[in-house]
């Protein structure tokens, strides 16, 4: 596995690589779920590019750009025991060309007015900004991005497609611990007793999947109003010092719709103390 710190030997190392590349992009702080998108990477690939990159356009003022844990040498051990062959950790500069960008994006409120585009102003436009500076840098054939960030994954899809990037976007379902947390970065700053607690954020959602399954297999409809509520009594009940910041369910192409059908997702972020947690599940018809 290589290693490249510069542009120069990025773009030596990219031109080594033979066969298809695929690309999956990280802040770094690796675990299980980072090194799943790897594992799918170098599966369906001969080479697989990482990059770690803690990009500061994403982080809002008040967020944790400065203190976003950064474990390098870790990860590089993870990165190349799940199969990479080049792992790109650039600096600021070799990202942002200048201290204010000269050309801003701009996503549209059609994601930035719902769910984390809400209370992250600026976010996706950051995200957005780097990964396509990273694609163009990396040039990849297949990008690999997690379920997890089930927003953020919508939101990369949409900017593939207009800005043509010739890179096909594959998703990998998110990595939980044993207990239903979905693993996270930011669970380290979780205290053992919030730990246990943020578990009943899968709880609380698998149990609005039962009762959407049970009412899609008696052809029942049920009100999304009214399950939203119901997971939210149920977040509340079971963390009573959680900050909820949304539950929503929506479809799987991010539109709102009345009742509970096929396509359904349940979308959750809060606050444990200072750290903010999202996850979402599946909800609607399953395949087969
Ligand atoms: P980061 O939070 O490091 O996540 C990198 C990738 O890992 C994302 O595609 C994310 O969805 C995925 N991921 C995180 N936790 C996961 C889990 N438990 N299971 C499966 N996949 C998981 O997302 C970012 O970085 C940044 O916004 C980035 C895209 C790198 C742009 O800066």
């Amino acid at each position: 596995m290589k290693v490249a710190k510069t542009l120069n030997e990025l773009r030596q190392m990219r031109a080594e690589l033979k066969g298809s590349v695929g690309f999956v992009p990280t802040m770094g702080a690796l675990h299980e779920g980072h090194a799943s998108l790897i594992r799918k990477s170098a599966k369906e690939n001969p080479e697989t590019v990482v990059s770690i990159f803690v990009n500061p356009s994403q982080f809002g003022p008040n967020e944790d750009f400065g203190k976003y844990p950064k474990t390098l040498e870790e990860d590089l051990k993870k990165c190349e025991a799940s199969g990479a062959t080049l792992v790109f950790v650039p600096h600021r500069s070799d990202i942002y060309r200048s201290e204010r960008s000269f050309i801003t994006f701009n996503v549209s409120s059609e994601m930035t007015s719902i769910l984390c585009g809400k209370n992250r102003p600026g976010h996706f436009e950051g995200v957005v900004q780097v990964v396509s500076i990273l694609f163009n840098l990396v040039d990849p054939d297949f990008a690999y991005f997690g379920e997890k960030d089930f927003q953020q994954l919508s939101v990369i899809k949409k900017m593939t497609e207009e800005l043509h990037f010739q890179i096909e976007i594959r998703s990998v379902s998110t990595m939980r611990e044993e207990s239903g947390l979905a693993m996270s970065s930011r669970n380290r700053y979780l205290s053992p007793e919030h730990h246990e607690l943020a578990a009943n954020i899968y709880k609380t959602m698998k149990e609005i999947k039962k009762m959407a399954q049970d009412a899609l297999s008696e052809q029942k409809e049920i009100s999304v109003e009214s399950a939203e509520n119901e997971a939210r009594k149920q977040l509340e009940q079971a963390i009573p010092e959680a900050k909820i910041d949304y539950v929503e369910i929506r479809s799987d192409d991010l539109s709102k719709s009345n009742f509970l059908n096929e396509n359904s997702r349940i979308f959750v972020a809060l606050k444990i103390g200072s750290t903010r947690l999202i996850d979402n599940l599946f909800i609607g018809k399953e395949n087969g």
